[in-house]
């Protein structure tokens, strides 16, 4: 056997067709995902020309390149004006930026009578736009998971500032799931007089773990208004609004088809977004203001909550980013998602030292049910001492391989992960001095030993087989190391 050496990484090329034969036949349904492999050589050929093993796909999407050209190919035809004005370039521009709106609402069948997309710069941006805007007062509760992404455990500072009560509800390991029997207890904590609002990631971007949606009509029917993060979950599950109508829902493209990045969209149900107070009104919010009267109106719909001059010549890109993936078919994408998570969480744990000790330790689900391609773990030598992630990562970046490592703007799952009490974290919280996220690290770990932070790999539309078994390749160059010597 010849032995074939890519990216650093040696395997023989017998042994990779064995496998893959072996993968197909444990997850029959990849081979209804082709397209994608073709894809993979055509839109994506960038991947392999250049020797990239890309495993972020949780830190954003990848774009093909026929996206690029089809939106450069627009640009390059068209004269587009500020579409505030109503000239024919602006009207022109206007034309688009509806066409995109309209083809957002339909991709995710969102009723036009129900909802509206307000184009934001991003997840965040539209975030915090229900954070600054929700009605919070002194009787209203703020709930929501562990697992959030910082941007929506962001929104407790606008709550705490209106004397509203937060409230986290715990995920709970190993699996990093909510213990659901107690979510009613949860809810039924509020004044259903108030304004309550219950927010949580429809996957979390730390464990990949996916909350059901049916949390949405339960809370709901108990008078809370309901914010779901879909900016993990988008880009590899199918949102149907028809079937599920949470009030809020954050999402960026760029995680979903990689280009253009500076676009995020908040999809508001009409009638939760009349419950909104903007703070303030900004150029294209109002229909009219004064200087003398000090007064104004402020603009209806979505109109009211897009600031100023949205990014309109990315726009027509969101169209085409989404017709890209409506060609693919989002279930395609999710089957094959799903069938590459199975394969490492069959695999990985398997990885055994000599001495039988595991190699790697998953946070959050074993198995691929209810959850997505989002996988956090780490590597541990044979006496149980955890490796470096740094490290690892510095490694991996060695053998091309783009992966993630830290907390990952998720600190509430990964507190639970590695077992950090509340205690500990108020200690290195007490020197009020600003910390880096390092020196944070040092005061954790000078408590106890502990050291947080976690590896994270996640798999997306154009990833293929060979990209995961690489990944496998250069874990089991792990096996046997000592931490001390990784
Ligand atoms: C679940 C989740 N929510 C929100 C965000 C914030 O997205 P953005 O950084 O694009 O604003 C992210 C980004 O990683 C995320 O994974």
């Amino acid at each position: 056997m010849n032995p074939t050496t890519l990216n650093h990484l040696t395997y023989s090329p017998e042994k990779f067709g064995e496998d893959l034969a072996t993968f197909k036949q444990d997850f029959p349904v990849f081979e209804s995902t082709r397209s994608l492999d073709d894809l993979r050589q055509t839109d994506y050929a960038r991947l392999d020309e250049q020797g990239h093993i890309y495993l972020d796909y949780t830190g954003g999407g990848l774009h093909g390149e026929s996206q690029l050209q089809k939106h450069m190919a627009l640009l390059s035809r068209g004269v587009f004006g500020n579409p505030h004005s109503s000239n024919p370039t602006s009207m022109a521009m206007t034309r688009l930026v509806e066409q995109a709106r309209a083809y957002v609402l339909d991709y995710f069948k969102a009723s036009p009578d129900e909802y509206v997309a307000i184009f934001t710069l991003n997840a965040s941006g539209a975030l915090k736009l229900v954070g600054e805007s929700y009605p919070f007062g002194p009787n209203s509760h703020y709930l929501l998971t562990f697992d959030n992404h910082n941007s929506v455990n962001g929104i407790r500072e606008y709550a705490h500032s209106r004397g509203a009560t937060t409230v986290y509800m715990p995920v709970m390991p190993p699996d990093l799931r909510v213990d659901e029997t107690k979510l009613n207890q949860y809810l039924d904590q509020a004044d259903p007089q108030a304004h309550n609002l219950f927010a949580y990631p429809a996957q979390s971007n730390f464990s990949g773990v996916q909350h059901p949606l049916e949390w949405i009509s339960q809370a709901q029917a108990k008078g809370w208004d309901v914010l779901v993060d879909a900016a993990a979950f988008a880009p590899t599950n199918r949102l149907d609004l028809s079937l599920w109508q949470p009030d809020f829902v954050p999402l960026s493209f760029y995680k979903i088809f990689g280009y253009p990045t500076g676009v995020g969209c908040l999809l508001a149900r009409k009638s939760a977004l009349a419950r909104l107070h903007r703070p303030w009104f900004a150029g294209g919010t109002i229909t009219v203001a004064s200087v003398q009267a000090q007064n104004y109106h402020l603009a209806e719909g979505e109109a009211a909550f897009e600031d100023g001059t949205i990014s309109y010549l990315s726009l027509p890109a969101i169209e085409i980013g989404l017709r890209h993936i409506d060609s693919i078919g989002i279930d395609t994408i999710h089957r094959r998602v799903m069938s590459l998570t199975g394969w490492l969480l069959d695999n990985l744990p398997a990885l055994r030292h000599s001495n039988g000790e595991p190699l790697i330790q998953v946070y959050g689900p074993i198995d691929a049910q209810r959850r997505g391609g989002t996988i956090a773990l780490n590597f541990y030598d044979p006496q149980g001492h955890l490796m470096d992630y740094q490290r690892i990562e510095a490694l991996a970046n060695q053998a091309s391989i783009s992966l993630r490592t830290g907390c990952f703007c998720n600190p509430g799952a990964g507190e639970i992960a590695h077992g950090l009490t509340r205690e500990e974290m108020r200690t290195c919280f007490n020197d009020e001095s600003r910390m880096s996220f390092n020196q944070f690290l040092t005061c954790l770990q000078s408590i106890d030993g502990k050291r947080p932070g976690a590896i994270r790999i996640s798999v997306g539309l154009a990833t293929n087989f060979a990209d995961v078994y690489k990944f496998m390749q250069f874990a089991q160059e792990f096996l046997d190391k000592e931490a001390d010597g990784v």
